[in-house]
C-alpha cells in the first residue's frame, strides 16, 4: 500500500506468464466485501466522469488499459492521482469527492465497489457535499 496525500494506491499480485495475470480478494487486497463490479471505457476526450461523492460506499478503481487522472477532494483539501498501471487502483473512500479526467481513447477503468448501485448513496451537488462534510 502506497500512501497519497488523500488516500492511498492498492498494488494486487501481478503474475507474469504468458501475458499477464492480476487478482484481487476481498478482506485482503480490496478493503471491503465486494459487492460490486462496473466499468468505464470509451469515453471521449476531454470527457470528465465522476463528480459525486458516496455517503457510504466504498470503491477501488483500477485503470486496466490506458491512464486516467483521479481527482480527489475531502472537502478542505485536493490531490490528483494519475494511474496506468493495471495492478495499481486508488482507494475512493465515502465522503471523498472524485472527478475523472484525461481520458485516452483506450482507457478502461475497472471499478470494484463495497455495495450495490444505490441513487441515494450518492451526492452529487458540490454545495451539499460540502454542507455534509462540516457535518461530519
Ligand atoms: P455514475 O456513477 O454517475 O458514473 P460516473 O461516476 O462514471 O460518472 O453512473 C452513470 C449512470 O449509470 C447513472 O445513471 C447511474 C447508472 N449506474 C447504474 O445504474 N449502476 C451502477 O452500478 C453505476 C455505477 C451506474
Amino acid at each position: 500500500m502506497q500512501k497519497t496525500k488523500l488516500s492511498h494506491i492498492i498494488e494486487i499480485p501481478i503474475i507474469k506468464d504468458e501475458g499477464f495475470l492480476c487478482f484481487a480478494e476481498e478482506n485482503k487486497h480490496i478493503p471491503f466485501p465486494i459487492k460490486r463490479f462496473y466499468y468505464i471505457l470509451d469515453v471521449d476526450d476531454g470527457a470528465i466522469r465522476g463528480k459525486h461523492a458516496h455517503k457510504e460506499t466504498q470503491q477501488v478503481l483500477f485503470c486496466l488499459r490506458g491512464s486516467i487522472k483521479i481527482l480527489l477532494d475531502n472537502g478542505s483539501e485536493k490531490e490528483e492521482v494519475f494511474l496506468d498501471k493495471p495492478n495499481q487502483g486508488i482507494f475512493l473512500d465515502k465522503m471523498m469527492w472524485h472527478d475523472m479526467i484525461d481520458f485516452k481513447k483506450d482507457t478502461l477503468l475497472l471499478i470494484i465497489a463495497s455495495d450495490i448501485y444505490r441513487e441515494e448513496d450518492y451526492i452529487r451537488d458540490y454545495d451539499n457535499f460540502i454542507s455534509l462534510i462540516k457535518t461530519l
